[in-house]
């Protein structure tokens, strides 16, 4: 494996991802476990991120690396080469002016092979305010640009680089080319990380941990995440595992029914839980936005536990967290490293002494999905969009009401339905409606209507951080509309959401 000492880069889980892709299996840690890091076989190599700091700065990262340099292969990235280039007795300065965007590299030493298959010419991304000017002794340049002479380095007699562009992100269009040389060939990192082997090695260890008459209990929500972790442990320990889904009454039309015999079609072993009445109650009333997740929150927390009570043996919580959740963020401008934790099922791991299995940490969204498809999951959840977990509780503006609920599943499953059936389902990131706490004056026939107004929002995103609006075509949207407002008694106006996140954000509440 590849270890990545994060020096605080926005582009630290980029570096990682790409490794990945190349199927070599890599994991981040926060640089202050440089000192810890013992050089073991099984680590090939080490690369160091960039950051938002400056090597000049009083109290900017500078880990010991001598343990590390010249015993295993070594790759600094932007603030990474900086620090080695001042470690070495070199000379980092600020630069005349900030390099930021795309750059050639003009001169390049094609007998490195960190630079094997690059061409001269090739276009990198740059994003520093510093520059090294003095290399130490024994450092060469071995790639520059125009505008920086030391565009790349390689210490002499060892395995060490440092490179002052970002081959991370695409806008470098032979980025790829020169990881696959320092991870591949350099590092000689084996490229086995496959669904397929991670499928093997993630049941092997279940069976191993879970032990043969533990009971395991896990939460099913019909998202991609909790149901590949359920496919992954149902495969390890068959029916010991159990599932639970819980129906809160808010969830998209026929979601429950559907998504539960999904479930039952792949032989897990699955309870179904009725509990939307007990929702209702606990949301009757409520209108501020806080005050609703709450009481989602507290409900589903109540059903969950009754349910998980009946399992008799159980011994183990499995929870579909993924590694951006896990991964130890580094606040390099302030004194703390904060480890972001996933949120429990709260409590009951404490209460019914349960231990927590978590089979998916070390991996990425785009790799659950992988993962996902080795295990044959169901195209219908593998490609679902992202749905928040209080669900149209959040979507309903104001008070809930079971009428409410009723109209909105309506709309929104026209929406859903059309999105599907022109081929846009897959173009948007995230797609839904929203029932407005207003009513509106319409015509039907002879008559006035005053009647409820939803507002439709589609977006394209990567992760959900930033959003824009789905740019759909007006003949989808008027189809969209006409058979809402047709069919959806109780509507008589429809509404498109064209603000982008930020400073919009997805939901409206
Ligand atoms: P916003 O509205 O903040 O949403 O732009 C970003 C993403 O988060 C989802 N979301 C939630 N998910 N509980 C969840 O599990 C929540 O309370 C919640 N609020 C927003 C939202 O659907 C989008 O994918």
């Amino acid at each position: 494996r590849l270890i990545i000492l994060d020096f605080g880069s926005q582009y630290t889980q980029l570096i990682a991802r790409r490794i990945r892709e190349l199927h070599v299996f890599c994991e981040i840690h926060p640089y202050t476990h440089a000192p810890n890091l013992v050089l073991s076989d099984d680590i090939r190599g080490v690369i160091l991120s960039g950051s938002p700091c400056s090597v000049r700065e009083e109290g900017a990262p500078n880990p010991d690396l001598s343990h590390l340099l010249g015993h295993v292969p070594v790759l600094g990235v932007c603030y990474g080469a900086q620090l080695l280039a001042q470690q070495g007795g070199g000379e980092v300065l600020p630069a005349t002016i900030r390099e930021y965007g795309r750059a050639r590299l003009t001169s390049l030493d094609g007998g490195s092979a960190l630079l094997t298959d690059m061409h001269t010419d090739s276009q990198v991304w740059m994003s520093h305010g510093d520059t090294i000017k003095v290399l130490p002794a024994g450092y060469d340049i071995i790639a520059s640009t125009p505008e920086v002479d030391v565009a790349a380095f390689k210490i002499e007699g060892q395995e060490t680089y440092g490179i002052q562009f970002h081959p991370e992100v695409t806008h470098s269009t032979e980025g790829k080319v020169l990881l696959h040389n320092f991870v591949v060939n350099i590092c000689q990192c084996a490229q086995s990380w496959t669904p397929d082997h991670f499928v093997d090695s993630a049941v092997e260890a279940l069976q191993h941990t879970i032990g043969p008459d533990d009971q395991v209990i896990l939460g099913l929500s019909g998202g991609v995440d909790s149901s590949v972790a359920a496919l992954l442990l149902h495969r390890a320990i068959g029916p010991r595992l159990h599932g639970i889904f819980v129906d809160n009454g808010l969830l998209r039309q026929d979601e429950f029914a559907t998504v539960l015999k999904a479930y039952e079609g792949l032989g897990l072993n699955v309870t179904g839980v009725n509990a939307a009445p007990e929702f209702y109650a606990a949301l009757a009333g409520i209108s501020d936005p806080e005050g609703k997740r709450k009481a989602i929150g507290r409900t589903f927390i109540e059903v969950f536990d009754r349910e998980a009570q009946k399992v008799q043996g159980a011994r183990w919580l499995a929870q579909g967290t993924i590694y951006p959740d896990v991964i130890e963020s580094v606040s390099v401008k302030g004194p703390a490293v904060t480890i972001k934790s996933h949120h429990n099922v709260g409590g009951l791991p404490e209460k019914m002494n349960l231990k927590i299995v978590e089979p998916l940490r070390m991996l990425f969204k785009d790799e659950v999905r992988e993962v996902g498809a080795a295990l044959e999951l169901p195209a219908e959840i593998l490609n679902r969009h992202p749905f928040p977990g209080p669900g149209l509780g959040i979507r309903i503006l104001g008070d809930i009401t079971p009428e409410k609920v009723d109209l909105l599943q309506r709309a929104d499953g026209v929406f859903i339905n059309l999105l599907k059936q022109h081929g846009l389902y897959e173009h948007v990131w995230q797609a839904g409606a929203m029932l407005l706490p207003v009513q509106s004056v319409g015509v039907m026939g002879d008559e006035r209507t005053y009647e409820r107004v939803v507002a439709l929002r589609a977006v394209t995103s990567v992760d959900g951080m930033t959003a824009d609006w789905a740019h759909l075509p007006y003949d989808f949207l008027a189809e969209v509309s006409n058979k809402i407002i047709n069919q959806v008694r109780g509507i008589n106006r429809v509404v498109y959401d064209i603000s982008s996140k930020p400073p919009a954000t997805i939901e409206w509440e």
